[in-house]
């Protein structure tokens, strides 16, 4: 069981917090503000999630996932991250971002940015190529014929295996790897984010770049 903070209280972070709750983890959400209004929408979509402040969420937390909007990426402080793990959910979708600050266009990986924004945290990125609603329907117990494979990948081997462990708890086949400007092969117009693979397919489809730590 891991303590898991989770900021973003939308389709997102409340799927995450329900297929983490049903893995047995202990798992706070945190939303922009005050706790308050939050609770409500905790109540009704992840029934035994706490509600935090993000300070009190992530202050105890083994484990911080962010299910935030890209462009709110300044709004979260690099301070209150400090030395967590990272699992960096969030992607640029157009429709509903817009276009993203210049710094962005600096690399073709989003969580580059995120980890130079939050540069004492460990950031992996995961759960990003996987819909809200798929988070449920399509995990697997280990060693299903069918179980889905998705990637966690980072430029600290230990932070991308411990994201890996606590994904692949949720009912997938996790392949951990690094480096982090892997996730550009995860991203919207990617052929991963497209489709549906199992873990072997991932493995295959990130071995070119990859320097593989599972
Ligand atoms: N939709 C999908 O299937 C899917 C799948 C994988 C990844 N993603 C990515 O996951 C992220 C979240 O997507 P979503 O569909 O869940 O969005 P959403 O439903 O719009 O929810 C976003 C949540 O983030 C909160 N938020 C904003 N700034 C925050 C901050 N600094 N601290 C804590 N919470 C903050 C918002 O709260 P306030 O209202 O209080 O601002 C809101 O609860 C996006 O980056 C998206 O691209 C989406």
């Amino acid at each position: 069981m891991s303590r898991i903070a989770i900021l973003g209280v939308g389709k997102v972070g409340t799927a995450i917090a329900r297929a983490a709750l049903t893995a047995g983890h202990d798992v706070t959400l945190a939303g922009s503000g005050d706790p308050a209004p939050v609770q409500f929408i905790v109540d009704v979509m992840a029934p035994g999630a706490g509600v935090a402040t993000a300070t009190e969420a992530v202050r105890d937390a083994e484990v911080v996932i962010l299910a935030i909007p890209l462009p709110k990426l300044e709004t979260l402080s690099p301070e209150l991250l400090a030395g967590h793990i990272v699992i960096d959910a969030m992607n640029h979708w157009a429709p509903t971002d817009g276009a993203l600050p210049a710094v962005f266009a600096e690399t073709a990986d989003t969580s580059s940015v995120v980890a130079a924004h939050l540069s004492g945290s460990r950031v992996v990125k995961a759960l990003n190529h996987i819909g809200y609603h798929e988070m449920e329907d399509d995990a697997r117990p280990a060693g299903a014929p069918d179980r889905r494979g998705l990637a966690a990948v980072s430029d600290d081997p230990d932070a991308a295996q411990q994201a890996a462990e606590l994904v692949a708890s949720l009912g997938f086949d996790v392949i951990a790897s690094t480096p982090l400007s892997l996730g550009a092969r995860l991203e919207p117009g990617s052929e991963i984010f497209a489709g549906s693979f199992s873990g072997a397919e991932i493995r295959d489809r990130l071995a070119a770049d990859r320097l593989a730590v599972a």
